[in-house]
């Protein structure tokens, strides 16, 4: 395919659908020869260019987790109009729907989520284990991912409104009081079970997907959702502990769940006279079937009594990765605070008690998943 003769033709976005709006415009061309993606970006072109490059990287690097990329059928700058000088790269497109796609409806298909989220699940092990490891952090895996999450942490200090959630000593969620994450941090890394993730060999990689998020995960053929295809690497990280990547895919209803603006915070901590207010309350605004499907995915919404990452594939029953993928989940939780961090609140019900802020949300799911990540450190 001529790429930069393909822009050029009148006809090239004739057919088109937009897929999303977000960082980058994301594309649907239906050409002559089937539909093609095109992802385009708004203000960072680095960025994009350095996607294109990761996935051709993760594809000569990684026979399996190559052979799930969809091929990347050319790249480029866009040399006129409105969207002169940005950069673009076309990749294959894959029919069928985004694991979120399926997770959001009233009926998950063939066996359910259980065994969708098994499938996928084990299949995403599989490629983490192929990776190669740098040997030059050996007996340093767990203080690398100690080291970010430190610095995810003191970031969202310096954030307006979550600066202060962070300065209170117990902050109670549906009911569940919760201690600061400063102090949950002081527990984890001080644990017999933190110093054992410095014994071992590197469990840090320098090249990876990291971003198997429900919404980046294409299910072409239901029946066969074992020969599911991955797109989006996350070109901002370049080297993190591979389960990184998997704490992303448990990530999927809180990153889904702000998406897509189903949830309400009820608080009096963001009335002018309410000092000393430290409850909050989270409703989902999803339907009961939706929760459900998500529900072994994530701590949050599962039956506590069943150890959600080992129902889904028994390797991480193993205590080292479990200790690693509970580290890796609070990190992209942590990152994901700042990522998403707005001032702007959105009321609901013209009251300032009941409001969507997703930097709030996906703080006050970090606490509590602090929480229970400090209580599991400490035990052991
Ligand atoms: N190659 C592709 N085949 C089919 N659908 C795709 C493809 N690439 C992207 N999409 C769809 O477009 C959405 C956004 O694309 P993505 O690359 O994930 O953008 P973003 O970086 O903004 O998340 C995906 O969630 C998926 O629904
Ligand atoms: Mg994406």
């Amino acid at each position: 395919m001529n790429v930069q003769r393909l822009l050029q033709e009148p006809e090239t976005f004739h057919n088109h659908k937009v897929l999303k709006n977000g960082s980058a415009l994301v594309l649907r061309l239906d050409m002559d020869d089937g539909p093609v993606m095109c992802k385009i970006a708004h203000a960072n072109n680095a960025l994009l260019e350095r996607e294109a490059a990761r996935i051709q990287q993760l594809k000569s690097r990684y026979p399996m987790l190559g052979a799930r990329l969809p091929a990347i059928l050319g790249q480029g700058v866009i040399g006129a109009g409105l969207h002169r000088d940005k950069t673009f790269y076309l990749q294959e497109f894959i029919e069928g729907s985004t694991l979120a796609g399926v997770l959001q409806r009233e009926q998950p298909g063939p066996g359910g989520s259980v065994k969708l989220l098994r499938t996928v699940t084990s299949a995403l092990i599989d490629m983490l284990e192929e990776h190669d490891f740098d040997t030059g952090l050996q007996g340093r895996g767990g203080q690398w991912l100690a080291e970010y999450i430190g610095e995810a942490y003191h970031r969202l200090l310096g954030l307006e409104h979550i600066g202060y959630l962070a300065s209170l000593d117990e902050i109670v969620v549906n009911g569940r009081p919760l201690r600061s994450l400063k102090w949950c941090l002081a527990r984890i890394f001080e644990s017999p079970a933190f110093h054992r993730l410095n014994r071992g060999g590197s469990n840090i990689a320098v090249l990876g997907h990291w971003n198997f998020h429900a919404e980046n995960i294409i299910i072409g053929d239901e029946a066969r959702a074992e020969r599911f295809h991955v797109i989006d690497p996350d070109a901002k990280i370049d080297v993190s502990d591979p389960l990184f990547g998997l704490a992303r895919l448990l990530y999927s209803f809180p990153h889904d769940t702000a998406e897509n603006g189903r949830y309400t915070v009820e608080t009096d901590a963001f009335l002018p006279n309410a000092a000393e207010c430290n409850r909050f309350d989270i409703t989902y605004d999803w339907p009961r079937q939706v929760i459900d499907n998500y529900s072994p995915l994530y701590t949050d919404l599962a039956d506590k009594t069943r150890n959600v990452p080992s129902f889904l594939d028994q390797r991480l029953a193993d205590a080292g990765l479990a200790a690693r993928l509970d580290l890796s989940f609070l990190l992209c939780l942590l990152r994901g605070v700042s990522i998403n961090h707005d001032t702007y609140f959105k009321v609901l019900d013209d009251s300032l008690r009941t409001f969507r802020n997703t930097g709030v949300l996906l703080f006050l799911t970090a606490i509590n998943y602090a929480n229970d990540v400090a209580e599991r450190f400490g035990k052991n």
